[in-house]
């Protein structure tokens, strides 16, 4: 497959892997772009300078495709050394960074001025039209469906991603709720020229977490994510389990009272407790309502090249055959 975003970013398959917390290292990204894909390391579970230019390194061991770097914007009492993070991202000559969580206008020319395509990650057309403006090269368009940050507008991908068609010039990626060839081509459909995921990444051979967390993705249903701390505008898609339960059952209990103090025991240091240790009831953990469809832990190059194959006989015969019949 051929499209802008294939073009844009060097790939060959039009499948990128969204940057995750504590899942996005040096294995899984290496592994995705190996593929074919675009794998995408993420900078602040490494959250020093002098880490991340270490994980670039390693990647680099582990494959000579082009890879990118998420750089998440999140509001912090002790904010990440973004300028210093930024400045290993051009020096060590890294060509695709995925924005995420506010607007990264403040880093635009410098990222330009270095050649580098920044894709921002975005939750409304009125978002992606802000990075359109400000010059991002492609926005990855995250509907209501997906695991981590929906935003606080509920819109799911049905309507959100030819709501984007309808309104942007640049090309864009649709992301939440993929999983497959039939997300593939239903994204290609609505207007995306590429398609992003996340939870579906988690589960494959090479995914640097442990087993239980694969093993809990494979039992949920897509019946078994909750939305948290929807009250402090900071809504996020994760896994239910009992520190979940206890969180929900606070956000209950105080209404509008609740603060982010109240509950730092289930959201805190809690992702090197599950993505490392196995603890998957230690917390909260994003994940998306896409784990429904996940049944298997294949390797990523089994994934990617079934996505591609599936789809092209889905487009094919499927399609095609409809339009004969
Ligand atoms: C465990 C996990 C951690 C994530 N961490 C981040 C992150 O640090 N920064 C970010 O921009 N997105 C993060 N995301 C969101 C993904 O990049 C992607 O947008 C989302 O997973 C897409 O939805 P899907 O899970 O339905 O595929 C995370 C998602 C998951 C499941």
């Amino acid at each position: 497959m051929k499209t802008r975003i294939t073009e844009l970013l060097g790939i060959e398959h039009p499948i990128v892997q969204g940057g995750m917390h504590y899942v996005g290292l040096a294995e899984l990204a290496a592994a995705v772009s190996n593929a074919g894909g675009l794998g995408i390391v993420t900078a602040l579970t490494q959250g020093t300078p002098e880490k991340l230019a270490a994980e670039i390194d390693r990647c680099r061991t582990m494959t000579d495709k082009p890879f990118g770097i998420n750089m998440t914007f999140l509001p912090s009492l002790t904010p990440p050394d973004y300028p210093g993070l930024f400045e290993v991202i051009i020096d060590k000559g890294v060509g695709v960074v995925e924005t995420a969580g506010n607007n990264p206008a403040k880093w635009l020319p410098m990222l330009k001025d270095a050649g580098i395509k920044v894709v921002h990650k975005c939750t409304s057309v009125r978002h992606a039209l802000k990075a359109q403006q400000i010059g991002c090269d492609a926005v990855s368009v995250d509907g209501f469906e997906c695991g981590g940050h929906p935003g606080e507008d509920d819109i799911p991908n049905f309507i959100l991603l030819p709501r984007a068609a309808e309104e942007l010039e640049i090309p864009f990626i649709s992301s939440g709720g993929m999983a497959d060839a039939r997300s593939l081509v239903a994204s290609l459909a609505m207007g995306a020229e590429g398609m992003n995921m996340g939870t579906r990444f988690i589960a494959t051979k090479e995914a640097p977490v442990h087993d239980n967390v694969k093993q809990a993705i494979i039992d949920a249903s897509e019946l078994d994510t909750r939305l948290i701390m929807r009250g402090l505008r900071n809504t996020e898609r994760v896994l239910n389990n009992e520190g979940v339960e206890r969180l929900i059952e606070k956000e209950k209990n105080l209404g509008a009272d609740l603060k982010f103090e109240d509950i730092i025991p289930e959201v805190a240091g809690i992702y090197p407790k599950v993505m490392k240790d196995g603890d998957v009831d230690a917390g909260a953990w994003s994940c998306g309502m896409v784990a429904g469809l996940i049944h298997d832990v294949p390797t990523v190059k089994e994934l990617i090249d079934r996505i591609m194959s599936e789809a092209e006989a889905l487009i094919t015969q499927r399609l095609c055959g409809i339009l004969k019949a």
